[in-house]
């Protein structure tokens, strides 16, 4: 390898740098660490700390760090075989969605494209980057919906195809029919990124036995409230699920503590359903409370986020919130939409002292 012309070449790549870290964050403000608000993740904050850390505990207990993981995989795609209603073999787990994603570009070779809707997650277009692949954009239509002839025309020729869907960061999600309609009419692979289902009204995974070009990417993030273990899965047919699982993934790509802390959140998902039902309910107050605001202007959503636009330019907002203690996602320029920020979805308690500091923000 080329040293130079591989760090000449990444300079293309925008590069990942995560927010400082909460305690950096207000040490900086001079605040203690529970008056920072971090709402730019979409984390699930609704779960209680404390219930997971005990399951936490409960599963590290049950671990043994001495050996490579046994059992605790198998164990863990049984059950969400069960749940997602496919059998086990037509899952893969991986640490975080985010390894799916990688996993599926790196199989690119250089110079072969990939299409995805536009505005879309950002991890796409950096994994398209790192691989050389040339990376197309179909873009949405003003009201956010998709047109699927001309999504269908620009993936033409293109290796793979990525639908995320709800879509980060619009918050809509697109018609099962759209859908069904991408995947039977592009001939490659079709990633739908279900990040965010569980907030949602439909998934796909029921299709994956029927279309062998289909694989669906889930998360423990999200709804799931794992963010922190990184743990992921994708659904696809018995033959691409076990080829990419026995073939390409790196051997034991999740710890066998995390393995063991999703098996005991999926058997507690009673809680985490509970915490989706008020999600959606404080999602449309926090709609309705932004809709309020003089210059502000929310979209609706189907995820654990809401997007909105400000008619004051949005780093000011941005900033102006940061100076509060207040962490959201800055976006930009959205389909014209030209002052967009995102912000999850929380407790009302803290939505509250959200929306406080964007009245102030957007004066
Ligand atoms: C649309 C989408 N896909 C995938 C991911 C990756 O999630 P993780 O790697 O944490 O599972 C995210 C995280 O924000 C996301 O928004």
């Amino acid at each position: 390898m080329n040293t130079r012309k591989f760090i000449e070449y990444s300079k293309r790549i925008s590069p990942y740098r995560p927010n400082p870290s909460i305690e950096a964050f207000a040490s900086s403000l001079g605040v203690p660490v529970e008056d920072v608000l971090k709402l730019n993740s979409n984390e699930n904050l609704f779960l209680d700390r404390i219930a997971l850390n005990r399951i936490l505990v409960e599963a590290a207990c049950e671990t043994d760090p001495r050996l490579y993981p046994q059992d605790e995989e198998e164990k863990l795609r049984q059950l969400l075989a069960e749940i997602n209603k496919v059998s086990s073999s037509q899952i893969m787990v991986s640490a975080g969605g985010d390894q799916v994603i990688e996993l599926l570009f790196s199989l690119l070779q250089r110079g072969e494209s990939v299409t995805a809707v536009s505005p879309t997650f950002s991890m796409y277009p950096r994994a398209a980057l790192q691989r050389e692949a040339d990376y197309r954009e179909a873009s949405l239509e003003p009201d956010f919906s998709q047109n699927v002839k001309k999504t269908l025309g620009i993936a033409s020729g293109s290796s793979m195809l990525v639908v995320c869907n709800p879509n980060n960061p619009t918050g809509n999600q697109f018609p099962r029919e759209d859908i069904v309609e991408l995947v039977k009419g592009f001939s490659g692979l079709v990633l739908i990124d279900e990040a965010y289902q569980e907030y949602s009204e439909y998934s796909v995974a029921d299709l994956v036995s029927e279309y062998g070009n289909l694989i669906v990417l889930r998360t423990f993030s999200k709804a799931y409230g794992l963010a922190g273990l990184r743990l992921g899965y994708c659904i696809a047919n018995d033959e691409l699920a076990s080829t990419l699982r026995e073939r390409y993934m790196m051997p034991y790509p999740v710890p066998n503590v995390v393995l063991n802390a999703g098996i005991k959140v999926l058997e507690k998902r009673d809680l985490i359903q509970e915490t989706v039902e008020k999600t959606r309910i404080e999602r449309e107050w926090l709609i309705s409370e932004l809709n309020s605001l003089d210059g502000v202007q929310a979209f609706p959503s189907e995820t654990n986020f809401v997007l909105f636009n400000t008619e004051k330019p949005y780093t000011e907002v941005y900033e102006a919130l940061m100076s509060q203690g207040v962490i959201i996602s800055k976006q930009g320029n959205i389909l014209g939409n030209m002052n967009c920020l995102r912000v999850t979805v929380a407790p009302r308690t803290l939505l509250w002292r959200f929306i406080e500091a964007l009245r102030e923000a957007t004066k």
